[in-house]
């Protein structure tokens, strides 16, 4: 194919490509009823003009938080004027000033000028709306855990659930979201007793239910015809093994980018086993990329060895090149093996573990790619 045939190509497999998106929210949106329903619980009171309930929505990655957030607050605002709903990216915003300029924009329909106003007037701006105009305010903060990094938790908790004392009157909540389970107990570390929340869990999906949810995402994504439900089942049994639901509807998107870089009006299985190789890839160089200059150093000695190493000669490479104790050194090599980038093969001898064999998990050069 010319780059003309390629940029002319009108013909696509692909019937809506957003369906593939991180944040394609999906007209069908099953399994999720009870967690919904406990969630509107919560912000009932507020329709009334009452105090709405504080929870943490709690579940690992993949399992439809941030979605059935998002459908409930659509349907609060659908249904009632009298409660204003604001979702926050935690990840993009951490800031008092920039959460609350979320807020503010949420409220008023724009943002603070960046610069010149103090949080102080932007905060008391939105709760004398509030107050005036009788509204609640729901807040979501989605992947919390990026604010007890930046240690503003606690500060922003406090200014949403104390705003009733400065400004009788308003109510308001906050809905704190959670994919890390471990977090929860940081959580009540970092936030301190303003806020008092119920617990809401969200499962992970069984196989049937994720063959489910991405026959159905295939039906919105592609045409009639393209996708086959062996191909479906195929990618439903690589994300019960290797990840969560988002691997699933990742894979059908590059399963049909690679389908239609063939011409193929359909989705073979080869075209699957490559979108795999390319996802693998992509993984590794996000795990890559997160690590630290000292992980990194010793994944390298890895990597360039030539011969098979056991824990005793690499902890001797790796205090030879770095100025680290033993002790950081064992902990650097439980962080690789809990990345699942090496495995560490017990062979039965030597002292503290040290004929333990490291195995690679991946190819060298996909390293050297990525890396250099
Ligand atoms: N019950 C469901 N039905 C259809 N799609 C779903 C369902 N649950 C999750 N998804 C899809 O899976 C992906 C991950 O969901 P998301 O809400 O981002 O999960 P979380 O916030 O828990 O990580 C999104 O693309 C979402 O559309
Ligand atoms: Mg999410």
């Amino acid at each position: 194919m010319g780059i003309e045939d390629i940029l002319m190509h009108d013909e696509s497999i692909f019937q809506n490509i957003n369906a593939f998106d991180p944040d394609f929210i999906p007209d069908n949106f099953n399994y999720r009823d009870t967690q919904m329903e406990a969630m509107a619980m919560a912000i009932r009171p507020a329709i009334g003009g009452g105090k709405p309930n504080n929870l943490v929505v709690l579940g690992s990655c993949g399992t439809g938080k941030t979605t059935a957030v998002k459908k409930v607050f659509e349907l609060v605002e659908k249904t009632s004027e009298k409660v204003i709903t604001c979702y926050i990216n935690c990840q993009l915003h951490t800031t008092r000033f920039g959460i609350f300029s979320q807020i503010h924009k949420k409220v008023f329909g724009h943002l603070p000028p960046e610069t010149g106003v103090p949080f102080s007037k932007i905060y008391e701006k939105i709760m004398k709306h509030l107050q005036k105009e009788e509204k609640g305010l729901i807040v979501a903060f989605d992947d919390v855990n990026y604010l007890f990094q930046s240690k503003n938790a606690n500060k922003i908790f406090y200014d949403l659930l104390r705003a009733y004392e400065e400004f009788p009157g308003t109510k308001t909540g906050i809905f704190a979201i959670l994919s890390d389970l471990e977090l929860r107990f940081a959580f009540d570390k970092n936030v301190n007793t303003v806020f008092i929340p119920q617990d809401i869990t969200f499962q992970p999906y069984s196989y049937s239910e994720i063959l489910d949810i991405l026959s159905d995402r295939s039906k919105v994504g592609f045409y009639s015809g393209v996708i086959s439900d062996d191909i479906i089942e195929e990618i439903t049994e690589y994300t019960i093994n290797n990840g969560d639901l988002r691997t699933g509807i990742d894979l059908l998107r590059i399963t049909g980018n690679i389908a239609e870089a063939n011409a193929s009006r359909e989705i073979k299985i080869e075209h699957l086993k490559e979108a795999i190789k390319s996802q693998t890839s992509v993984n590794l160089s996000e795990t890559l990329k997160s690590l630290n200059s000292i992980e990194k150093s010793l994944l390298e000695i890895i990597v360039d060895s030539s011969e098979i190493l056991t824990a005793g000669n690499l902890s001797d490479k790796f205090l030879e090149k770095e100025d680290v104790s033993y002790a950081t050194f064992n902990r650097t090599l439980e962080k690789l093996e809990f990345l699942r980038l090496i495995d560490t093969k017990f062979t039965g001898k030597g002292v503290r573990g040290n004929s333990r064999e490291i195995i690679l998990r991946f190819n060298p050069e996909d390293f050297f790619k990525l890396c250099k």
